[in-house]
């Protein structure tokens, strides 16, 4: 097994609770998509402090502006943070989520496209952003080369758990962030 298919494998639970929380939310909706926007802005507020790389900084800084920039479009409080993590995650296990998480975005936004309320519609900067497909393949070469197992191999499993879990637990706050007005 690659550390690549360990963390697939090793993640699928949290994954899919993640998953099935976040489909609860009708992203046509202002609701719905304010909770989704909510919930990366947190998360991606406290998580790009640790991209210790380039690329996946970028993305990150570009994905946390674009959940905000929609907030402000659909008058929410677009200041929403969130606490820090207890410990600074592995910077590979932060690829895997947040980079992983484009491939699903793909996916969402193709939900997001049958939108037909104006506002929803124009709040357009998260679901239009670059797929970041780079971040994904440098990861996926890094994870190639590395060990599945041993005491680096645990650990990225587990940060890569904690993520998933602390996008949960952002999820879970403030699901409808209130809208301030309809503009
Ligand atoms: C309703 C919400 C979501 C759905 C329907 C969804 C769906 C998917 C799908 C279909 C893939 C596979 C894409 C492919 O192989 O081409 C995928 C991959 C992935 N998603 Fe999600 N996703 C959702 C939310 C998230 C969130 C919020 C995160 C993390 C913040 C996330 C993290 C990942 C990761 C890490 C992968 C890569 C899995 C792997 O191949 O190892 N997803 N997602």
């Amino acid at each position: 097994m690659t550390l690549r298919a360990r963390l697939r494998a090793q993640t699928a639970s949290a994954h899919y609770r993640l998953d099935t929380r976040v489909s609860g939310w009708d992203l046509v909706d202002r609701h719905g998509l304010a909770a989704f926007l909510g919930m990366q802005r947190r998360a991606l507020g406290a998580l790009r402090p640790y991209a210790r790389r380039d690329l996946s900084q970028d993305m990150m800084d570009d994905l946390h502006a674009r959940a905000g920039a929609d907030l402000t479009v659909l008058g929410c409080d677009a200041s929403v943070s969130t606490r820090d993590l207890p410990v600074a995650p592995m910077s590979l296990a932060l690829d895997y989520v947040i980079a992983g998480s484009r491939l699903g975005s793909a996916l969402l936004g193709k939900r997001w496209l049958g939108a037909r309320d104006m506002q929803v519609r124009r709040a357009s900067a998260y679901f239009s952003a670059p797929s970041y497909i780079e971040v994904w393949q440098t990861f996926c070469a890094q994870a190639a080369r590395l060990p599945a197992e041993g005491l680096a191999a645990d650990r990225i499993v587990c940060d890569a758990n904690h993520i998933f879990q602390f996008y949960d637990h952002c999820a879970s706050q403030d699901p409808e962030p209130r809208l301030y007005a309809h503009v």
